[in-house]
């Protein structure tokens, strides 16, 4: 991964810029990174803070030879990725399912992947990832103040982000390859590891419908599993989780 780096100023998303190299037929591993995203895009239509020279706003073009329904798991790679990279900063990250990574409760990174498929074929997947490294609190707006974090926050200190993101990429790598060679299976364990919805009681808010219950876990293809009080188990695809 890194091979092919695309570096950039100021951008609108790194995910637009990283979706047309696709279309030019980018190499798998390519990285579109930026100092500054000024249409930075969240899950679920939001839009993502990424104020310049303050974080890590990368996309990375994957090209796996897996089925489309199968991407979600890539997330997870990647989530895992983005942990170990902070543990070797010195803080101790958990996961919320999907894909948030939490420094003390609040939010430190997103993950947001995106698919290039025909029906039954991936033509390359784009993972985006901001991580908030070095934002004081009061750089957040008033509504993302109890929220969201930063790792420099969390640590007390400024950190150095080239070295984060090297970290980021070599874990990714790993993952990567160990998922190609081995599966999900090994991957699946340490998210689980990570995870703190896992166990809990939760309340699963979706465009549709709110389900609450016990999160039981995630499956092979990484929705996560709730049983409510009935003893229903619910697939989870996508939701805003509250513990
Ligand atoms: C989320 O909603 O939690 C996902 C946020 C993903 C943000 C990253 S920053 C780099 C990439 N480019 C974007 O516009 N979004 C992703």
């Amino acid at each position: 991964l890194g091979k092919n780096i695309h570096y950039e100023e100021s951008v609108g998303s790194t995910q637009k810029i990283a979706s047309r190299l696709v279309l030019e037929g980018a190499p798998e591993g390519t990285i579109v990174i930026a100092e500054e995203q000024v249409a930075g895009r969240g899950r679920m239509d939001r839009s993502w803070h990424s104020p310049k020279y303050t974080g890590i706003w990368m996309s990375v073009i994957l090209r796996p030879n897996i089925p489309p329904q199968k991407a979600p798991q890539l997330t997870l790679i990647t989530a895992v990725a983005v942990v170990q990279a902070m543990e070797e900063a010195g803080l101790h990250p958990a996961i919320k399912w999907p894909n948030d990574i939490l420094l003390n409760g609040k939010k430190a990174t997103g993950i947001l992947t995106e698919l290039q498929a025909d029906a039954d074929r991936i033509q390359a997947v784009i993972i985006g990832i901001g991580i908030n490294v070095n934002q004081k609190h009061e750089d957040y707006p008033e509504e993302l103040q109890s929220i969201a974090t930063s790792m420099s926050i969390e640590a007390g200190k400024p950190l150095d982000r080239a070295q984060i993101l090297q970290h980021v990429l070599y874990h990714l790598e790993k993952l990567y390859l160990l998922y190609l060679d081995k599966g999900f299976q090994p991957i699946k364990l340490l998210w689980e590891s990570y995870a703190i919805t896992i166990g809990k009681k939760i309340t699963a808010r979706s465009i549709s419908e709110t389900i609450h219950g016990k999160a039981l876990g995630i499956t092979e293809d990484g929705v996560l599993l709730i049983e409510d009080e009935s003893g229903k188990q619910h697939h989870i695809y996508s939701a805003d989780i509250e513990l």
